[in-house]
């Protein structure tokens, strides 16, 4: 099976299947280095990295490197014409027309989105703001793999900025796919978004608990843990006691700790460094001196800063720079497929604990946007050509999420297309968790950002609208 020409924006863009493939060839290019090195020749990668990085550009450019291709690379916003008002979508058409391939790290959510959208050849997000980073799950989960053979079963813990680490969103959803058990520990306020939670609880096979609504933090642990996703293989008979199914889980300690450095440059509001330090949970020694981390691995995603001490180098459980170093064997067999100079065979039955959902599409020529100020969806040299999109993931209440940086809206008033039909006199508006407003067909729905809105664009209430 050929994966030419695909995209890597998220996680999911890769099946498991793909993945294990993708590792199998990783093993290979680690095996036989010399090997590939004519494999990409006279093929281009775009190396755009628009925010500080060491490992993951350099590891992707060295990857090129070695399969003989070549690389042209931008990494200053300020010396590119994006600096001039340019937008992305123009950018990727024209770096399409140089390159084969695109890979770029962009501070704006969901700008590897819109570059795929437009470049007309693969993009590879290596990091989108806050929200993924897909390439860094595939060396965790390589690293993960190599260690313990299969993930399935395994309980990972991830600590620190689950908030705005990026790192942790996307490995969490393929942590959830491969069935894995994942425990919750973040620094203080910096607990992981609603949205990533809702997605971890509706698309995936396991059950999500929260600690804290449970009121059942363990005293006697050190482990900072506020929710558990127990997956369908999780040894939870015990589901009808929750309390005890999470006691359970942390006595039989943890497979893998996966410590994050705190964003301190994706805060809002901007908060004291001093401040945030204050609470956030360093990993040293005394802390894996815990039965709980007897056989767990240590892994963290880089760069550390202070959330975890130098002392642990020489551990046998670190595992960090284990986990740079196979970057390279990861991307040069990602980077390989994705340019169709090599062919993987895919299992025809994959094991997945991801349940299939197509939602209904939310697009609209005016109206809502997305409430992330930080989505590529709202900035100014975007707004011309973006529409925002996004996914209806819930009826009740309605949900939906923007396509682009998956942030939620729950918006309170809607309307139909269809029972208005033009006529000003029958525009209403209604409360979205009327009985009345679930009936309307997707295809037929407007939402309102507020009552305001509503009214603005002539829209009346109706006797289905709370006031
Ligand atoms: C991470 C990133 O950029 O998101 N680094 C990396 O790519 N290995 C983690 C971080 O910056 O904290």
């Amino acid at each position: 099976m050929t994966l030419a020409n695909r995209n890597l924006v998220t996680i999911d863009d890769l099946s498991n299947g793909e993945i294990e493939a993708l590792f199998s060839l990783a093993d290979e290019m680690a095996n036989s280095p010399k090997e590939q090195s004519e494999l990409c020749q006279g093929k281009i990668m775009a190396s755009l990295f628009f925010e500080p990085s060491t490992r993951t550009r350099l590891s992707f450019e060295t990857a090129m490197l070695r399969l003989g291709g070549r690389v042209i690379s931008a990494v200053d916003i300020g010396a590119t014409s994006l600096a001039k008002g340019e937008s992305i979508a123009d950018m990727a058409k024209v770096v399409g027309s140089y390159a084969d391939i695109i890979v770029i790290r962009h501070p704006w959510e969901g700008a590897a989105r819109v570059v795929a959208d437009y470049a007309g050849i693969p993009v590879i997000n290596a990091g989108d703001g806050s929200h993924e980073h897909p390439t860094q799950t595939l060396c965790d989960l390589y690293t993960i793999r190599k260690e313990r053979k299969a993930i399935k079963g395994l309980r990972i813990a991830l600590w620190g900025d689950l908030k705005h680490g990026r790192t942790v969103h996307s490995l969490i959803y393929a942590l959830a796919r491969f069935g894995a058990t994942i425990l919750f520990c973040p620094g203080p306020g910096l607990d992981m978004p609603e949205h990533v939670l809702r997605r971890l609880s509706t698309e995936y096979k396991g059950e999500l608990k929260k600690c804290k609504n449970l009121n059942q933090k363990p005293e006697r642990t050190l482990f900072p843990i506020d929710a558990i996703y127990l997956t369908p293989s999780s040894p939870h008979q015990l589901a009808m006691l929750p309390d005890i199914s999470i006691q359970v889980e942390l006595k039989a300690g943890v497979d893998a700790l996966y410590v994050t450095r705190l964003q301190k440059e994706r805060q809002t509001p901007v908060v004291k460094e001093q401040e945030l330090k204050k609470g956030y949970p360093v990993v040293d020694k005394k802390l894996l001196k815990g039965k709980e981390f007897r056989k767990a691995l240590v892994m963290h995603p880089l760069p550390r800063v202070d959330e975890l001490t130098y002392e642990m180098d020489t551990d046998p459980r670190s595992m960090y720079f284990k986990q740079a170093a196979y970057g390279l064997p990861v991307r040069m067999a990602l980077l390989a497929l994705l340019l169709g100079a090599k062919e993987v065979t895919i299992p025809e039955k994959e094991d997945s604990f991801a349940r299939k959902i197509d939602y209904p599409v939310y697009k609209r020529e005016s109206g809502v946007r997305c409430l992330n100020p930080n989505c590529v969806s709202n900035q100014e040299t975007e707004v011309r050509y973006i529409k925002p999109e996004f996914k209806i993931v819930s009826r009740q209440p309605l949900i939906l999420r923007c396509i682009y940086c998956d942030h939620e809206l729950h918006p309170q008033y809607v309307a139909s297309s269809e029972w208005h039909q033009g006529k000003l006199e029958n525009k209403k508006y209604h409360s979205a968790d009327s009985h009345f407003a679930r009936k309307i067909k997707p295809e037929n729905l407007i939402v309102f950002a507020s009552e305001k809105e509503a009214q603005a664009r002539q829209f009346k209430p109706s006797s289905y609208t709370k006031r």
